[in-house]
C-alpha cells in the first residue's frame, strides 16, 4: 500500500471522494496518510480528522518567503513517508522544487477538459464562469500529472459534462464535480497507485 498525501486548501469535497473510494474498495493500493492544508479553516481538515487522517497546516503568510513554505511542505511529507501526492482543490501554486520531488507521483484535479480553461487564472467558478461565458456546450474534469506549468502535465483521465440551459456557475460546479470529479479522481488514484506498485515503490522508500 502507498502513502497517499492530499493537499487541499478549501471544502474538501475530492477528498471526500477518495476518503469513500478508499472504503468502497474503488482504492485499493494506496491509503491516504495525511491531509495537508495551506488553510487552517479549511473544512476538508475536518472531513480528514472525521476518518482518523493525519492532518498538518502549512500558511504561506506564516512562512518568511515562499522558499520556507516550500521546504517545510516538503519536510512534513518526507517526514510522513508520502510517496503520491494528491493537489484536491489546492490553490497554491508548488515550486519546481517540491513538483521535481514526485516526477508522475503527484496528480492535480482541474474542473475543465484539459487543455480548455486551463492555466493561470483558472480555478474554482472563475472556470465554469468562462465556460458559460464562451458558450460550450460540453465542459468536463481533468486529472493530470503536475508539471511545471500551472495544468501542464501530461493527462491521466477526463470524463465530459453537458453545459445545460439556464446554467449558471454554481449549478454548473456542482454538476461537474458529482458526475466528473468525484468519479475520476478516485479512479486515477487507483491507477497511478498501481502502477508504481507494480514497479516496485513500496512503503520503505
Ligand atoms: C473544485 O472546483 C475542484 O474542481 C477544484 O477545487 C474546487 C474545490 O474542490 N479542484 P474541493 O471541494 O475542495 O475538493
Amino acid at each position: 500500500m502507498l502513502n497517499i498525501g492530499v493537499l487541499i486548501s478549501g471544502g474538501g469535497t475530492n477528498l471526500q471522494a477518495l476518503i469513500d473510494a478508499q472504503k468502497t474498495g474503488i482504492i485499493t493500493s494506496g491509503r491516504i496518510t495525511l491531509v495537508l492544508s495551506n488553510r487552517k479553516d479549511a473544512y476538508g481538515l475536518v472531513r480528514a480528522t472525521q476518518n482518523g487522517i493525519k492532518t498538518q497546516v502549512i500558511q504561506r503568510k506564516v512562512c518568511a518567503d515562499n522558499e520556507t513554505f516550500d521546504r517545510q511542505l516538503l519536510e512534513v511529507l518526507r517526514a510522513h513517508q508520502i510517496q503520491i501526492v494528491v493537489l484536491a482543490g489546492f490553490l497554491s501554486i508548488l515550486s519546481d522544487a517540491v513538483v521535481k520531488e514526485y516526477p508522475n507521483r503527484m496528480i492535480n484535479i482541474h474542473p475543465s477538459l484539459i487543455p480548455s480553461f486551463c492555466g493561470k487564472g483558472f480555478y474554482g467558478l472563475r472556470v465554469h464562469e468562462a465556460v458559460l461565458q464562451k458558450g460550450v456546450k460540453i465542459t468536463g474534469a481533468t486529472v493530470h500529472y503536475v508539471s511545471d506549468i500551472p495544468d501542464g502535465g501530461d493527462i491521466i483521465m477526463q470524463k465530459a459534462v453537458d453545459v445545460l440551459e439556464g446554467d449558471t456557475p454554481e449549478t454548473l460546479q456542482r454538476r461537474v464535480m458529482e458526475e466528473a470529479e468525484w468519479k475520476i479522481l478516485p479512479e486515477a488514484v487507483e491507477l497511478v497507485c498501481r502502477t508504481w506498485k507494480e514497479k516496485g515503490l513500496d512503503c520503505h522508500e
